[in-house]
């Protein structure tokens, strides 16, 4: 067992560290009140590799393995979630399924310029009816020869109106189930694709979240992924990787309110003294410091076992759970020791607090992650 990082992984980290702090620092309050989607930013975050770190170079990736894809998520959203949200749906839900169980032609269409960063993948399986419950889709696939008719609504769809490309789950055999379900490429701009109504949110409010219409959209037969009634299983294969990234997610925000913490209390004097000497400060730091490193210990574990091709179902169900909880739990006890200061937007950490609990539901919500996890260990009874 070996807890070191590589030379590259630190480079890595510092590298997205240095862009988090040069790049998304500067106007991150402005883009959460006022909704702004970090176009400029992710354009660069591209350019840089961050958004398609795991895809092969030979399709326009990084090549990198999912321990670097954590360590970088866990800098980026540190300080933006709108944008580390972005980039997680993009590497890990959308680069990653296509790479895994696309055909070379949708891979030289598709991946190729998603792994580059040129466009913006989402990733629509959630309906209006249809969160956690997923098998129940009511948007309809209807095999017409040589094409798809598509009809339906999605909802919450991240990278909403900003993406160029949508992996949309839809049912074609509903007799069949959630074995009937395929998943489709649809472009944007396709007729009949309509992006609705953007969603106000309670936090990641520099991301753009959107509902989406499809009425009688004629998708090629070719931009099926996989075999005929494969759609619901590459949803549940891909959304076991795109827990570690929001494990990482949560990990960093977290982390990034944690330190924040830490340097307002060496700077922050009450009763004659730096807050950070008076033990009810000192203690909740030292629980925070914990928690993350728990946190942090079981998101590189599961990237760990993913990137040994290992199953990490369970684990990567655990570290999301754990880490997400440890986001909500950090980030109130980092305002609490901000005080007054910590109510107010130009000290971050009510924004971490805001951000923090969407790593709760998206992606599978906490209780989503215990039927996963409690099916996994009752599994191996
Ligand atoms: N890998 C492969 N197959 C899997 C799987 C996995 N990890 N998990 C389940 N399956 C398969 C099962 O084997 C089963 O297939 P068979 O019947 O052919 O064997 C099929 O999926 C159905 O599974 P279940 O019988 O367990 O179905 P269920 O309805 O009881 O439970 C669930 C499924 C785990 C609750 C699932 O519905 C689920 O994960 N729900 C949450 C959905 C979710 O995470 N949504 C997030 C939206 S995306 C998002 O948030 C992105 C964003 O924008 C940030």
């Amino acid at each position: 067992m070996n807890f070191q990082l590589t030379e590259e992984h630190l480079m890595i980290q510092q590298a997205a560290r240095d862009f988090a702090q040069n790049e998304l620092l500067p106007g991150v309050i402005d883009r959460d009140t006022h909704e702004k989607f970090p176009a400029e930013q992710i354009k660069k975050m591209g350019e840089l590799g961050f958004m398609g770190m795991m895809v092969d170079p030979k399709y326009g990736g990084a090549g990198l393995d999912t321990i670097s894809y954590v360590l970088a998520m866990e800098e980026i959203s540190k300080v933006d979630a709108s944008a580390s949200v972005c980039m997680s749906v993009n590497n890990s839900l959308v680069c990653w399924g296509l790479e895994k169980f696309g055909t070379e032609e949708q891979k030289q269409k598709y991946l190729v310029p998603l792994a580059k960063g040129e466009i913006i993948g989402a990733f629509c399986l959630s309906e209006p009816e249809a969160g956690s419950d997923a098998t129940s889709q009511k948007t309809t696939a209807i095999d017409m020869g040589d094409y798809y008719l598509l009809n339906g609504t999605k909802n919450w769809i991240t990278n909403g109106s900003s993406a160029s490309v949508y992996l949309v789950m839809a049912q074609t055999h509903p007799e069949k189930g959630h074995r009937g379900i395929n998943c489709l490429i649809v472009e944007r701009g396709m007729e009949g694709f309509v992006i609705g109504k953007k969603e106000e949110k309670m936090g990641i409010r520099g991301s753009d979240t959107h509902s989406l219409m499809f009425t009688d959209v004629k998708v090629p037969k070719e931009n099926r992924i996989g075999e005929d009634g494969f759609g619901f299983k590459f949803a549940m294969k891909t959304l076991s990787g795109g827990r570690i990234g929001i494990a990482a997610q949560a990990l960093g925000i977290a982390s990034g309110a944690y330190e924040l913490a830490l340097k307002y209390s060496k700077e922050r004097k009450a009763f004659g003294k730096e807050i950070y000497k008076h033990q009810a400060i000192a203690f909740k730091l030292a629980d925070m410091a914990t928690e993350i490193e728990a946190a942090r210990l079981m998101t590189l574990r599961a990237a760990w076992l993913k990137d040994q091709g290992l199953p990490f179902d369970k684990e990567s169900a655990m570290a999301k759970l754990f880490a997400s909880e440890v986001a909500m739990k950090t980030t109130i006890e980092a305002v609490q020791i901000h005080g007054g200061y910590g109510y107010v937007k130009e000290f971050h950490v009510e924004r971490l607090m805001r951000d923090a609990k969407i790593t709760q539901i998206y992606e599978g919500t906490s209780e989503i992650q215990r039927i996963v996890i409690s099916r996994a260990i009752l599994d191996q009874q």
